[in-house]
């Protein structure tokens, strides 16, 4: 377990995503005042979830092929995507959003 500051507690507005530069990369969404994080890149090819996507309530549709991914538990909602996202626990702090990335080697946030 390791936990990684994100972002500060108001960096992130609802409905926006952040890419985490942990190798690989994680997505940071802000969802009804909920953060979750999950992997970034779309299990069907390269594609930046966070960057390229397109966040819709609890989905997010990855910018290539349009599909579709549930961020709250990672689980893949339609084709071409098969496979889930990781998921990752997240907890909020007096000074911001920290993300459980495990054994991922990231470069320091802000
Ligand atoms: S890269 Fe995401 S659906 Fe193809």
């Amino acid at each position: 377990m390791a936990w990684l500051r994100a972002c500060g507690p108001d960096d992130l507005q609802e409905g926006e995503a952040l890419r985490i530069e942990t190798l690989p990369p994680i997505a940071l969404f802000r969802v009804g005042g909920e953060f979750f994080a999950t992997d970034d890149t779309c299990t069907h090819a390269l594609s930046s979830l966070s960057e390229d996507g397109y966040l819709s309530g609890e989905e997010v549709e990855c910018g290539f092929h349009f599909a579709k991914f549930c961020v709250r538990d990672g689980r893949a909602l339609s084709l071409p995507a098969s496979k889930p996202l990781t998921t990752f626990a997240v907890k909020i702090g007096d000074d911001g959003v920290h993300i459980d990335v495990g054994e991922r080697p990231y470069r320091q946030m802000r």
